[in-house]
């Protein structure tokens, strides 16, 4: 396995944060949709939620349209992808809906055991504390909160890596700062294996890992309200490869 190789922490060039926009624009409806299923299979459909590493707010402006009873909160450490975030929520007419913000996956901007909901979409890989960010997310919800963390995994096949590799550059290659970008953000990417070990040394509980191609989930298990699933998915336990199998 090879060693993981930090990327840089933010988006802070203003060409590449308008083409990222640009594809999320274009592209961003399909794993919107995935989330979502997600968070409607947890019951959640109201209360207070926060996208961490929001980038241009994709996610949040999408729930927020298809989940109108959700209040978000977008941050990112980009103070550049913060305003194109402001902006999209603004064209989206979302503008009082949602607020974006700089801030940090290591110090979410919220009062302890506050959020009905946690999101963090493709922004681990970023995070060199998993740890302590996760901790964060524990202090931060509800009893009973509902969380969905997608990312890479560095340990996907190499069938898998080759594949989404050639559909990366194929779509958003096209722009050279960004023709490497799938590749290094998968060699940024943690393993299964020391994703598992951060969740079993932080606070955060109830959760399931599992994999699917080049992703990484990490969700709820569910609300206390159904024991028959936050029981089975707590810690190792809760680890299952290849689906949404709960
Ligand atoms: C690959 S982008 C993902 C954006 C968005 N979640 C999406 O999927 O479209 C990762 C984002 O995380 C942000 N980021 C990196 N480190 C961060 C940190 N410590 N706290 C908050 N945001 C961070 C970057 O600035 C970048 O906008």
């Amino acid at each position: 396995m090879k060693e993981r190789v930090t990327e840089p922490d933010i988006i802070e060039d203003q060409e590449l944060a308008e083409y990222y926009n640009r594809m999320a624009k274009r592209y961003g409806r399909f794993p919107c949709q995935r989330v979502l299923k997600r968070v409607l299979a947890k019951g959640i459909e109201n209360g207070r939620a926060i996208d961490v590493g929001t980038g241009p707010g994709t996610f949040p402006i999408f729930l927020s349209k298809a989940i109108p009873g959700i209040r978000f909160k977008g941050i990112d450490l980009s103070p550049v992808m913060v305003e194109i975030a402001r902006r999209n929520a603004e064209e989206a007419g979302l503008a009082d809906k949602i607020e974006f913000k700089v801030g940090s996956a290591y110090a979410l901007p919220v009062e302890d055991h506050s959020l009905d909901l946690v999101l963090c979409i493709t922004t681990l890989h970023h995070l060199d504390r998993p740890v302590d960010f996760f901790n964060e997310v524990a202090r931060s919800l509800k009893e009973g909160g509902a969380f969905v963390i997608v990312d890479f995994h560095r340990d996907a096949s190499f069938v898998f890596i080759g594949i989404f590799n050639l559909l990366w550059r194929a779509f958003f290659g096209r722009y050279p700062k960004a023709r490497r970008g799938f590749l290094e953000s998968i060699r940024s990417s943690y393993t299964l294996k020391e994703c598992l070990d951060f969740l079993q040394r932080s606070r955060l509980e109830h959760w399931k890992l599992y994999t699917r191609t080049v992703e990484m989930w990490i969700e709820s298990g569910g609300r206390p309200s159904n024991p028959s699933l936050s029981s089975s998915c707590n810690g190792t336990s809760g680890i299952t490869k290849g689906g949404h199998g709960f």
